[in-house]
């Protein structure tokens, strides 16, 4: 497996494989590979026949408060990780590589109305930052498929959306959650958590999961499921940012009708600010 940092050993590499026909998928992270990580590398392979995994904490999706610096960054633990899955190529690039001109003069890539909500509206400019990133490692990389998780559904359907939009030749990917066995999305901030907590977090899932039932039985009474879920979480010590049930395709809220639901929380545990959902089709 070769390790890259910059763009001349990256395009030399990926112009050799596109000379023998092969195709390239990326899977971008930002390190701190756990198995939700793996499974997208997985994932990619069945899509490609070379694999690139991008490591780049990006600086442009954090915001001022938030975890930059604390997050934690452990290539050395990632490349042995890497190892043993079929990653060809870790990408870790510099910041300079991905902001050639600095991040004051850095060109900026946004996508309005679905960004707007949920993780949008707690984390104001974390998207733009994602997109502005995640577009640049697309034309560095140049790949055929890209890889993200369902996990982080808000995401995904924002970069699929940037995707098309901008009529970029990339086949999007998503990988299902990874959970642990108690039902807790891995995520690189779970380690913030004490162990208390640890024990408490997994209470997320089950809620969307008493929630999923509910709307499979034919409950339409969105605003009191939704009610009851916060109010669950909140007497268990989380602290909810959102509960909702929309539609699956745009987050736009659904029709008593609607037969693709996805339900999104966000909610902070101490010091985690843990994400999930699940999705409905009824
Ligand atoms: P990061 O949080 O490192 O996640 C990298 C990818 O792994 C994302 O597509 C995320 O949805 C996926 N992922 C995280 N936890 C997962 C789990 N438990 N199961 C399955 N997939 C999981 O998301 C980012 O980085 C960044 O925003 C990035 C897209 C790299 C842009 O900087």
């Amino acid at each position: 497996m070769l390790v890259t940092h910059t763009k001349d050993e990256l395009v030399e590499q990926t112009a050799d494989w596109r000379r023998h026909e092969e195709h390239i998928a990326l899977v971008p992270t930002m390190g701190n590979l756990h198995a939700g990580h793996l499974a997208l590398v997985d994932l990619a392979r069945e899509h490609a026949e070379r694999v690139i995994v991008s490591i780049f904490v990006n600086p442009t999706q954090f915001g001022v408060d938030e975890d930059f610096d604390a997050y934690p960054r452990t290539l050395e633990r990632d490349k042995r990780r890497l190892k043993t899955t079929a990653a060809d190529m870790i990408f870790a690039p510099s910041v300079d590589t991905v902001y050639p001109f600095g991040l004051e003069m850095a060109t900026k890539v946004s996508v309005p109305g679905l960004t707007e909500n949920f993780c949008g509206a707690t984390r104001p400019g974390h998207f733009d930052g994602v997109t502005t990133v995640v577009a640049r490692l697309f034309a560095l990389v140049q790949p055929d498929v890209a890889v993200f998780g369902q996990k982080d559904y808000q995401q995904q359907l924002v970069l699929r959306h940037m995707t098309q939009d901008m009529n970029l030749p990339i086949s999007i990917i998503t990988g299902e959650t990874v959970r642990n066995e108690q039902g807790l999305a891995l995520s690189s901030r779970n380690s913030y958590l004490t162990e208390e907590e640890r024990a408490t977090a997994p209470l997320l899932y089950e809620t969307l999961t008493t929630m999923s039932g509910e709307l499979k039985n034919g409950r339409r009474d969105f605003d009191q499921l939704e009610a009851s879920a916060i109010a669950r979480l909140s007497s268990a010590g989380f602290d909810v940012d959102y509960f909702s049930i929309r539609r699956a395709q745009n987050l736009e809220v659904p029709d008593r009708d609607c037969d693709d639901l996805v339900v999104l929380v966000a909610a902070r545990l101490g010091e985690a600010r843990l994400i999930d959902n699940i999705v409905v089709t009824i």
